[in-house]
């Protein structure tokens, strides 16, 4: 079962933490891959404020970037069509009712095999909450709600979502038809864009070495000297080889999404020359993609007005939409309303 009405457009959702400004990584394997996915779908596109508390963030900056992934999710056109719907998390309570259901329906084991669990547990070993074991139910809870179709995310979502399928599954089992059970969707290229500094990592917002990480807001200037710094290899070649050349291939894949060059165009456009002029044409393909991201997101960021009526618009939209969904699955599961 993919969708409940075959005349109705397939149905997209995603979200991303609002944990700090996103970095390229974010940007290629999931943000773009949502404004490509904007033009044909309905889409809803949230911001995972509640997500985010799993880490304790400060109060303010919360706050502060909630508001400006908002303003990047305008910037993108993502809510260009009225159909499409971007709102925050935590401004549809439905969402917490059904992660509850939910946590229910979910083995303590299944939730313990989680990666993202133990890598999380592992790096804020002083704060291992419950919310941080719980997180992929509420993340299940976001896209069951919306009887979402297709979920673009990058690589290192792909154990959620599968984790979410289970579980819709087992509820649909136990209880008849009641949750779409979605797909991922992930792109065939920069679905894992790796740090720059240790290209056998992920580029993550929480690099401990900032020049690992170029996030959507930095200057040209900034994405050069990052770019620059790259580590390579000691062969000088300009190569595909993502098993031996982790560095090089990054950066080429990081070329090939921002250009539409193929690897063999690269590899034949570089022949011959030094890591130098590759990695200067490395940053500025990234530039010339990220700049009229850049110049519209600081014109939406001025209108505070703006910002905030698309977020009482999106939350009023979404909240129609989930209502529909939790009060169908607290009606399967014996809530009584009365
Ligand atoms: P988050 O905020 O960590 O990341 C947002 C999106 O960016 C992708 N991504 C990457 N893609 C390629 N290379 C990278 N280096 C890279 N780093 C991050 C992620 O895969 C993700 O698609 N749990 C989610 C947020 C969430 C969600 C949801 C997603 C909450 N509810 C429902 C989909 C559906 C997260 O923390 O993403």
């Amino acid at each position: 079962m993919t969708t409940e009405n075959p005349q109705k457009k397939q149905r997209v959702l995603s979200l991303i933490q609002p944990t700090s400004v996103p970095t390229l990584g974010n940007y290629i394997g999931a943000m773009r891959n949502w404004a490509k996915m904007a033009n044909d779908h309905d889409c809803l596109f949230g911001v995972a404020d509640l997500h985010a508390l799993t880490v304790r963030p400060d109060p303010a900056a919360l706050r502060r970037q909630t508001a400006e992934m908002l303003a990047m999710f305008a910037a993108l056109g993502l809510n260009k069509r009225e159909e499409n719907i971007v709102f925050v998390q935590s401004h549809v309570p439905a969402h917490c009712t059904l992660s509850w259901i939910l946590n229910c329906y979910t083995q303590f084991g299944e939730a313990s095999r989680m990666t993202q669990f133990k890598e999380k547990s592992a790096s804020h070993a002083d704060n291992v909450n419950v919310g941080l074991f719980t997180y992929p139910t509420l993340m299940a809870a976001d896209i069951l709600i919306y009887q979402a179709n297709y979920v673009p995310v990058g690589d290192d979502q792909k154990q959620h979502l599968e984790l979410c399928r289970n579980v819709a599954e087992r509820f649909n089992g136990l209880y008849g038809p009641t949750f779409v059970v979605p797909e991922p969707y992930i792109g065939k290229l920069g679905s894992r864009v790796m740090s720059l500094q240790t290209p056998t990592a992920k580029m993550s917002k929480s690099d401990p070495n900032p020049k690992g990480t170029i996030f959507l807001t930095d200057t040209p200037d900034q994405i050069v000297k990052k770019c620059k710094s790259a580590i390579t290899d000691s062969e000088a070649s300009v190569r595909y080889d993502p098993a031996k050349k982790t560095g090089v291939s990054n950066l080429m894949t990081l070329l090939a999404c921002c250009t539409g060059q193929s690897f063999a165009q690269i590899e034949a456009d570089f022949a011959g020359k030094g890591y130098g002029d590759f990695k200067l044409a490395v940053a500025e393909a990234i530039v010339a993609e990220l700049r009229p991201f850049q110049a519209e997101l600081a014109r939406v960021l001025q209108d505070k007005a703006y910002l905030e009526e698309t977020a009482r618009k999106g939350a009023a939209k979404a909240e129609q939409l989930a209502l529909r969904t939790t009060q169908k699955a607290m009606k399967k599961v014996g809530l009584w309303a009365a």
